[in-house]
């Protein structure tokens, strides 16, 4: 299957994108495409804008490589507990092309990660409820608190019950995208 996996977030040093990368390697033998929201900044979204130039190129080419997809992986930065500015601008854009749902129906394995103790849980839990909306199948949630304490560049979570719960929801993701795949009428 084809993964696009990507962090809410344009940080440099972004923990979310660390945990992104972290959780692709639990999805051996699948097709993964990590991207960088840095790739894709645009002017801030305004209605005026779509009305004078219609929807951005880069915001074309993000709903394509979702479209592309069978599973998105993303872990999402809490700023101010919602969403970083990086990911609601390129959400925006995406969200007013016409015919389609902004993450086009796929699967999600949605994540949050924070050096706090409450991993991002605010914009999780807001990101759970209104995606499915826009198209987001949240598949699986997971959130990672503590990071700097939990998390090590080399080894990765290190707190082996929050390691094994994330193992295990990859696990429960893939098992019902491969259903999916396998029988698409089924659901
Ligand atoms: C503008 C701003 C607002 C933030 N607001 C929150 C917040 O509401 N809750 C939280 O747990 N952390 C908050 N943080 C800390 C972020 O969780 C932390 O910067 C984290 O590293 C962001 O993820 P990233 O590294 O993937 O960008 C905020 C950080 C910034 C820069």
């Amino acid at each position: 299957m084809k993964i696009l996996a990507f962090a809410g977030s344009n940080s440099s040093k972004s923990i979310n994108k660390d945990l992104v990368e972290y959780t692709t390697t639990f999805f051996k033998g699948d097709i993964i495409e990590i991207l960088d929201l840095n790739d894709y900044e645009m002017p801030l979204f305004s209605s005026d804008r779509v009305a004078r130039n219609g929807i951005h190129q880069l915001a074309l080419e993000f709903a394509g490589k979702i479209d592309e997809s069978d599973l998105l992986i993303i872990s999402l930065a809490e700023h101010n507990g919602s969403y970083s500015v990086a990911f609601k601008n390129i959400f925006d854009w995406i969200s007013r092309m016409p015919n389609r749902k902004a993450f086009g129906n796929k699967p999600m394995l949605l994540m949050a990660a924070s050096p706090g103790g409450r991993g991002g849980a605010t914009v999780l839990e807001m990101a759970k409820k209104t995606l499915p909306y826009f198209g987001g199948k949240v598949t699986e949630t997971f959130s990672l608190p503590g990071f700097y304490e939990n998390f090590d560049h080399v080894k990765g979570i290190t707190n082996e019950d929050l390691k094994l719960e994330l193992q295990n929801k990859t696990q429960v993701v893939k098992g019902k995208i491969l259903q999916e795949l396998l029988h698409p009428n089924l659901n």
